[in-house]
């Protein structure tokens, strides 16, 4: 059974979609054993609590320092002694001790198809701003293993979503959640609870 950790820092919708992936059987071997929020009034926390996960928050504002709140963060993440970390909207710059410790061993949902529309200040809605800006005809997502860059991990899976003309941003935030975040996270994590997921030099190779 792969013990998982989600973190989050908002509306928690990619975590809702891997407690129903769970709870319909489209992940197997998998449980979620703790959600850690930075931000107290994250919806997220609502969604463990009605679901029965332990869930806490864990903000840098009640530490003194980074250091303090880094050690706290790693403390309560060992305490559950996870197989897997699972950043679904979590915004917080993760302590690099972590990053090493849990080589391979934690993933992010990124909202465009990387490597194009992603890397610093690329997150949240402005990331469908650049990519209508841009003009470009598809976006998408992307799972992806984090090591210390930004967004620069072995990229599990992607899925690819149509720009519509006359998309806003919201719009087209909410197409590629449903197309593609809620989709490819859940089946990112049932690979890698599975033994699919194989890191090879930088690259991800999905056993059959
Ligand atoms: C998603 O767009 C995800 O791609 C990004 O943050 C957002 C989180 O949304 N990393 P939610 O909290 O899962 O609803």
């Amino acid at each position: 059974m792969l013990r998982i950790g989600v973190l989050v820092s908002g509306g928690g919708t990619n975590l809702q979609a891997i407690i129903d992936a769970i709870a319909a059987g489209k992940i197997t071997n998998a449980s979620i054993e703790i959600v850690i929020s930075n931000n107290p009034g994250a919806y997220a926390l609502t969604r463990a609590e009605q679901n029965g996960i332990e869930h806490i928050c864990i903000s840098p504002k009640n530490y003194a320092d980074r250091g303090a709140f880094n050690r706290a963060l790693l403390e309560k993440l060992e305490e559950y002694k996870l197989d897997l970390i699972v950043l679904a909207g979590c915004m917080v710059v993760l302590p690099p001790e972590l990053i090493d410790k849990y080589q391979n061993r934690i993933i992010n949902i990124h909202p465009a198809l990387i490597p194009s529309f992603c890397g610093k200040g690329y997150y949240g809605l402005h990331v469908h701003e650049e990519v209508l800006k841009r003009g470009v005809k598809l976006t998408g997502a992307t799972v992806h293993f984090v090591d210390a860059g930004t967004d620069t991990g072995p990229i599990i899976l992607q899925k690819a979503v149509e720009v519509q003309w006359g998309d806003s941003p919201e719009i087209l935030q909410k197409r590629v959640m449903e197309q593609a975040e809620w989709q490819i996270m859940p089946q990112a994590i049932n690979l890698i609870a599975n033994g699919k997921v194989e890191v090879i030099d930088g690259k991800v190779k999905i056993k059959e």
